[in-house]
């Protein structure tokens, strides 16, 4: 049994027990992070972390711990899970507090972190199909009331894809659980930051590894047509890592094969994570 921390202390996942008057529970009021964890090392942590206290601050959530003590308990959190290659999970919510949709006076936040083992894997080629984007327009935000998003993964699923990928009206959004990249005629585009999106840190180590290497790649808004007429189509995320797209709504995306670009930025992305097993 992998061991958690749940509401200041460590224990076996199974022992932790969630209070129904949580309001993480009742209303979805929370915000949660996931982490890769490469070589026994967060990966990415500052970043994870600085994107945390966005959403904290942005549902007006104190934030339960300093900056240090976060790094304490991930670390920790690593080693009683037996470090190498995993997932961490961790979430805040607003406390346990008598059901009343505006927030508690005086509830402390409850902290949950949870280890998955295994890292990312090797990204699987992945089925995608779209889907009108009906979410909110605070998806910059990481929130833990994710039921649209699990609505748009099931659809996916039932369709025998993988993954959702989300348009508003003419423009691309995001995949259900990911951010989405297109390659035409070698020029790699992702749709820039603003509120309808998660700034995905996976997006960024994607962008900043391309930059390093001189791939041409632009933050622009990307049309459903340019979706659609991509050479090559990737979603990224913490646990997918960069994954090819090699169907769309059931069409062939590049003749059914991961692209060479892919191939490229994925093996980028493999150097800079042996690099930190060597380190
Ligand atoms: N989700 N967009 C959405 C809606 C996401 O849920 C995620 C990740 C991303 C990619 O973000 P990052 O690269 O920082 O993981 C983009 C995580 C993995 C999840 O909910 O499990």
């Amino acid at each position: 049994m992998s061991i958690a921390f749940f509401d200041g202390r460590f224990m076996p996942l199974d022992e932790v027990r969630v209070s129904p008057l949580d309001r993480g529970y009742l209303f979805g009021d929370g915000v949660y992070e996931v982490v890769p964890v490469y070589a026994g090392r967060p990966f990415r942590m500052e970043e994870h972390l600085d994107r945390l206290d966005r959403s904290m601050d942005a549902i007006e959530l104190a934030a339960p711990f300093p900056r240090e003590r976060w790094r304490e308990l991930l670390a920790e959190l690593v080693k009683r899970n037996g470090g190498g290659e995993q997932s961490i999970y961790f979430q805040v919510t607003r406390g346990v507090a008598p059901r009343s949709h505006a927030f508690p006076v005086d509830a402390p936040p409850v902290v949950f972190m949870m280890s998955r083992a295994g890292g990312g894997g090797t990204p699987k080629p992945a089925a995608a199909i779209t889907r009108e984007d009906n979410r909110w327009d605070r998806c910059d935000i990481k929130s833990i009331a994710l039921l649209a998003n699990c609505l748009h993964k099931q659809a996916a699923v039932k369709a025998g894809a993988s993954e959702a990928i989300l348009l508003r009206g003419d423009v691309l959004t995001e995949g259900s659980s990911s951010n989405v990249f297109v390659v035409k005629g070698g020029q790699v585009s992702t749709p820039p930051k603003s509120s309808r999106i998660l700034a995905g840190i996976t997006r960024a180590v994607t962008l900043e590894l391309m930059a390093q290497a001189g791939i041409p790649a632009r933050e622009r808004p990307v049309s459903r047509g340019e979706l659609a007429g991509a050479d090559e189509i990737w979603i990224t995320s913490s646990t997918l890592e960069i994954s090819p797209v090699v169907t769309l709504d059931g069409a062939a995306v590049g003749g059914c094969e991961p692209g060479p670009v892919w191939r490229t930025v994925h093996e980028l992305l493999q150097g800079l994570k042996r690099s930190l097993k060597a380190a």
